[in-house]
């Protein structure tokens, strides 16, 4: 199957809180109604599957919906470098 593009989800990263020990599915793919993580079905089609993690601790972090970062799903700032839209 070809994979389609990945769209740019957002301009801004999401403080979210994480909870030690709980999974969670990031969206990869940038389709997903519920930014920044995964709906469970946008994504079908498109060859691109969520990123599953597993918070290490509690804690709030940024996760990014431009879908630039070269530290997923983490946000590194690469929205603020003139990703493209
Ligand atoms: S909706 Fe984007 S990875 Fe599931």
């Amino acid at each position: 199957m070809s994979r389609a593009p990945v769209r740019r989800a957002g301009d801004e990263p999401v403080r979210v809180s994480l909870t030690k020990g709980e999974l969670y599915t990031w969206c990869a793919c940038g389709r997903s109604s519920q930014q920044p993580f995964c709906d469970g079905g946008s994504h079908v089609g498109t060859g691109i599957d969520p990123l599953v993690f597993e918070a290490e601790r509690d804690s709030e972090v940024l996760l990014y919906t431009c879908k630039e970062t070269g530290t997923p799903p983490i946000c590194d700032g690469s929205h603020c470098r003139g990703a493209p839209d």
